[in-house]
């Protein structure tokens, strides 16, 4: 596998009493110890599973290199349906694997892994961050995440409209789960028009409750379709394609959502139209702000402060983007490369016995 070869360790870890199998991809360790989340899901095959851990890995790298972190890119998945399949064994086993590792990869919580998991993974190693708040851990990250991508969004609109202010201009947030709502909270706040729409009733009326004033469409093509501003994709991944770049009227579009861009190419394609794309893993990267800081005992307004950076680095994305005339998408991952080349690089400096 082409993408297999620049990974630095791939370990594959197996229970069998416990039900566990796990794959943990470190993509690499240039800025510190591999940090990303375990993600527990019923992959179709050995095959998928790998190669989204492969992806994603490779894709917390990137992150944690542009959120100014001393951590490299890891991420693990758990091959299982979560609801059925997980166990305190299971998860204490799978925490003596991630031990042996000797603190080159720290895990956290991802789809199907959440904070109470990772106090029993816990248990087994010291090398997990994401606890709970009652265990000294950072707890629900979607704090910090949704306070990033508000962060990304004031940038956006900066560079776009020559003011970070949301107010009276329309955002349409497809999503409203524990990212999205919080992110509306935020709009709100700031004097944003708010539409919504999300697949789950129960989501949409606790905002609805919340906020009686957010309008709700029915689904993401009247969301992308409607004429808004701003584009806040906060649910799965793929929310960019070709149909969803013609339809677009908004000026800018930045989400909390992974893996924005259905296929390569969408990136050019949004900026021949005009549209303002804030890479997802630059202004998403609240969360791992949020855990990350855990590391060294966690502390709310401390990461704060650093989430708040969001701000500066996406201007600086659109700065260079505009400078070397490729999209927003292609300078964030220059701008990462070039740290993890260039800080990394400091490592080969002999300190000596
Ligand atoms: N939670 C975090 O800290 C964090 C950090 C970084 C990135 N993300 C990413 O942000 C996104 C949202 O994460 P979350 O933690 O809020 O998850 P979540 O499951 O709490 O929320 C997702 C919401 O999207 C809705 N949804 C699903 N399909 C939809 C569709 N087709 N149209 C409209 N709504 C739909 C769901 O009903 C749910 O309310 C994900 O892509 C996640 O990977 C989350």
């Amino acid at each position: 596998m082409s993408g297999q070869a620049k990974h630095e360790q791939v370990v594959f870890c197996s229970d069998e009493r416990s039900g566990l199998y796990a794959i943990i991809a470190i993509y690499n360790t240039a800025l510190g110890p591999a940090l990303g989340g375990t993600r527990f899901y019923p992959y179709e095959s050995e095959q998928a599973a790998l190669a989204d851990v492969l992806n994603l890995s490779r894709a917390m790298a990137y992150k944690n290199a542009l959120a100014g972190l001393d951590l490299g890119g890891g991420k693990a998945v758990i091959i299982g349906d979560p609801d059925r399949d997980k166990n305190e064994a299971m998860l204490r086993a799978y925490g003596r694997f991630i031990h042996s590792l000797g603190g080159r990869y720290l895990t956290a919580c991802d789809v199907g892994t959440y904070s109470e998991d990772m106090d029993l993974v816990a248990r087994e190693t010291p090398y997990v961050t994401g606890r709970t708040v009652a265990h000294g851990g950072a707890g629900d990250s979607s704090i910090l995440t949704a306070f990033g991508v508000f962060q990304g969004m004031r940038a956006a609109a900066e560079h776009s409209f020559g003011t970070p202010s949301l107010r009276g201009r329309r955002v349409g947030v497809e999503g409203v789960g524990k990212v999205g709502h919080r992110l509306v909270d935020l709009l709100v706040e700031d004097g944003a028009e708010v539409v919504i729409c999300d697949v789950s009733e129960q989501a949409v009326e606790r905002v609805r409750q919340r906020h009686p004033q957010v309008e709700v469409v029915a689904d993401q093509v009247e969301l992308t379709g409607a004429d808004i501003d701003v584009y806040a994709p906060c649910a799965l991944g793929g929310a960019l394609d070709d149909d969803t770049v013609l339809r677009l009227r908004a000026t800018i579009v930045c989400g909390g959502a992974n893996n924005q861009l259905a296929h390569p190419g969408v990136e050019k394609r949004l900026a021949d139209r005009g549209i303002l794309y804030a890479p997802d893993y630059v202004v998403n990267s609240g969360g791992v702000i949020q855990v990350a800081d855990e590391i060294g005992g966690f502390d709310m307004d401390r990461a704060r402060a650093k989430a708040t950076k969001i701000y500066a680095t996406t201007l600086k994305i659109f700065a260079t983007a505009a400078e070397d005339g490729v999209p927003p998408a292609v300078a964030a991952d220059r701008l990462a490369e070039r740290r993890m080349s260039e800080v990394g690089r400091i490592r080969g400096i002999w300190l000596g016995r």
